[in-house]
């Protein structure tokens, strides 16, 4: 019966998605397919969707706005992969490998053309606004990771400003216009806002830690964050250890050239580095804390079946074993 109501909801975002995202030449239609074919889990537009059941909201708006989050999510992650220079995503060939970095980044364009042209129709200065500064945050946190590359300066506020432009605004989001189209008192808003924020935020240093100790999960090759010479929890939460000059250690490694960061060896021993300094234990640490804080957050919405689906999502969601 649950399953249903979940697989519902994907199933309703995909016929909007099919609808909003326009096709008006051949390689936009395969792109479209791309897109809603892709694998993606739809996180997003389900949570908001099962906010939009627990305060009773319209729900053919909601499924609207769940589709637009998803596009804002597809149209990042299609100039992302171009970014990364990555030729996989979730285990399957990414739409750079699939149609080359030129066509895709127009396709990204294109995407979020078509979901602010929807967006529009809700004639909703607030919507609006919240969805622009998504695209807003979306873009400086990329350039703001690109900035701090290798760059041994940075530091845990930096990397917060990051993950919250490049993750967590777009959770944000999705619960802050659910919360906005149910009509809700500020109060309510800005909680709902809150446990978007934080779900994103755990979200993202989950995905940081596995890429270290778990990277099975996430169905991709380990050390890819290394690899690009990017700072993340695991590492930032030990460099700043004065005692054992950690810091300077770890600034070797990222010095070395990007072909030897990608030698098995020199990860091993990076692994040591990090083992050696709990780095593991202390990232585990900081995410069960915020895992406490989102799972009252859970507890604390009207009771109901949307709100045990909601709980039992972000458990699997939010799993890193
Ligand atoms: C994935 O991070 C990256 C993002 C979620 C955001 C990407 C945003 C842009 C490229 C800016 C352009 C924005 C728009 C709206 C078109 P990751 O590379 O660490 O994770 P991954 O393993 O999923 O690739
Ligand atoms: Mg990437």
């Amino acid at each position: 019966m649950k399953k249903i109501h979940i697989n519902e909801i994907i199933k309703s975002v995909n016929k909007r998605l099919e609808e909003i995202i326009l096709d008006d030449l051949p390689v936009l239609n395969d792109i479209k397919k791309f897109v809603i074919e892709s694998g993606g889990k739809r996180v997003r537009p389900i949570m908001l969707c099962l906010l939009n059941n627990i305060y009773n909201g319209n729900s053919k708006g909601a499924l609207v706005l769940a589709a637009i989050v998803e596009i804002i999510h597809a149209a990042s992650l299609l100039h992302d992969d171009v970014l990364d220079e990555a030729d996989t995503r979730r285990g399957k060939p990414s739409g750079k490998a699939l149609f080359g970095s030129k066509t895709v980044v127009l396709a990204g364009d294109y995407l979020l053309a078509c979901g602010i042209k929807k967006l529009n129709e809700f004639n909703n200065s607030q919507l609006m606004s919240i969805f622009t500064k998504v695209i807003h945050d979306l873009s400086t946190a990329e350039l703001y990771q690109m900035e701090y590359e290798k760059n041994s300066n940075i530091t845990i506020e930096i990397y917060n400003k990051i993950i919250y432009g490049k993750t967590a605004s777009l959770f944000q989001a999705a619960c802050e216009s659910a919360a906005l189209w149910c009509n809700l008192k500020k109060e309510e808003i800005n909680k709902l806002s809150i446990l978007g924020k934080e779900i994103g935020m755990f979200f993202q240093i989950r995905d940081d830690y596995l890429d270290y100790f778990n990277p099975k999960i996430l169905k991709k090759d380990p050390f890819q964050d290394f690899q690009r010479g990017i700072y993340t929890y695991p590492i930032i939460k030990v460099k700043n250890n004065q005692k054992n000059g950690i810091n300077k250690k770890i600034h070797k490694y990222f010095l070395m050239s990007d072909k030897l960061r990608k030698n098995k060896e020199i990860q091993k021993d990076f692994m040591n580095l990090l083992h050696e300094n709990n780095s593991k234990e202390k990232t585990l640490k900081d995410l069960e804390k915020l895992g406490e804080s989102i799972s009252l957050r859970l507890k604390n919405l009207p009771n109901g079946i949307s709100k045990d689906l909601m709980e039992e999502q972000f458990k699997r969601l939010l799993n890193i074993n």
